[in-house]
């Protein structure tokens, strides 16, 4: 018998605090105005001082789990995509191993910056294809506003902090029917965190850096085309997708890639207008959301994307 991974439930957590584009207009020279027009952001969440990004996974990983209806002991591998760990190491993934309880089960971060849940929900399904693994908890958090100079108008308000995660577990029917998952290194200089520990020093800048408009033509070109592609792989057509579920970087992104794919703004998730830029977060955020708002239905075909600092994009084409 074929083997397959089901997504068998979503979770997610937002930080309490909001901060609106008027907020911003305090900090930076901006408006309202021009974050709406450029990326179609109104709020994001921002961590409380003392939250980290294992918290916001942590509280993600009750909500899926609540949402599942399984035992923690049921889960053999953890995942989490993130490239904002709170520490060196050990791994996010360790430290919420150990908040469950759970003993003896592997667990690792993986980082792919704003493509990590794609990368992550690839490396799972490939897992329970080999047998391997049965029943995975992958995870997408990131604490970007870390890592955001607030003096900065370039980055300050495209970003937001989020959990998301969810659980994927062997099945007999897909299930993830396709992941393509690619890189391109010579994108470093366009979107970066240089900040580094040397011999007990922080060295270089510690925030991040970003060419907008090369991040944008990049994003778009990549995301319409390994979209595409796991649709013609996998045998299904654009008008077959229920909901496409893009990473939500940008609001104007988001569309060109769908009137690139010929599939109406109807049938997009969008959350970037709420939740900002979360990274590995977005796509899992964006997918929750859906699902508890009951937009995304049982049987409901769903094309994932995401873009992000490496270069990184990937897809995924998934029967809920
Ligand atoms: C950043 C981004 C919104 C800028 O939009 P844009 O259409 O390229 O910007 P425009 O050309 O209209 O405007 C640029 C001008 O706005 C200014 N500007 C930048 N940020 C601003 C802000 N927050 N408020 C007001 N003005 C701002 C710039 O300084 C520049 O001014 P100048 O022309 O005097 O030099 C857009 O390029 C983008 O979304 N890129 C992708 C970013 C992204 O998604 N990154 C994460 C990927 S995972």
């Amino acid at each position: 018998m074929k083997l397959y991974s089901k997504i068998l439930a979503s979770g997610s957590y937002l930080p309490a605090k909001i901060l609106s584009n008027k907020d911003l207009e305090k900090m930076v020279d901006t408006s309202d105005e021009w974050i709406v027009s450029r990326s179609g952001i109104k709020e994001r969440r921002i961590v409380a001082d003392n939250e980290t990004s294992a918290d916001m996974a942590y509280n993600a990983t009750v909500d899926v789990i609540k949402s599942s209806n399984i035992a923690p002991s049921k889960i053999d591998l953890i995942l989490v995509a993130t490239s904002t760990p709170d520490i060196l190491f050990p791994s996010t993934a360790c430290l919420i191993q150990r908040r469950l309880g759970l003993n003896n089960i592997p667990a690792f971060d993986l980082q792919a910056a704003c493509t990590g849940f794609l990368y992550a929900l690839a490396t799972a399904d490939a897992f329970i294809r080999s047998n391997s693994y049965k029943t995975i908890l992958v995870i997408g958090v990131d604490t970007v506003s870390r890592f955001i100079d607030y003096t900065d108008r370039n980055t300050c308000v495209l970003f937001g902090d989020g959990a998301g995660a969810v659980i994927v577990q062997a099945s007999d029917e897909p299930g993830i029917i396709c992941n393509e998952i690619h890189a391109d290194g010579s994108g470093e200089e366009i979107l970066h965190v240089k900040g580094h520990i040397y011999n007990g020093e922080l060295k270089g800048h510690p925030y991040m850096a970003m060419d907008g408009k090369a991040v944008y033509k990049m994003a778009v070109r990549n995301l319409a085309e390994v979209a595409t592609s796991v649709l013609t792989k996998s045998g299904y057509s654009n008008e077959q997708v229920d909901w496409f579920v893009p990473h939500q970087a940008n609001l104007r992104i988001i569309e060109s890639t769908a009137a690139h794919l010929n599939i109406s703004m109807e049938k997009v998730i969008v959350t970037v207008d709420i939740h900002g830029n979360t990274s590995a977060a977005s796509v899992p955020l964006a997918l929750d959301h859906a699902i508890k708002n009951g937009k995304i239905k049982r049987g409901d075909l769903l094309l994932l994307e995401g873009v992000g600092a490496g270069f990184t994009w990937g897809a995924s084409l998934i029967r809920y």
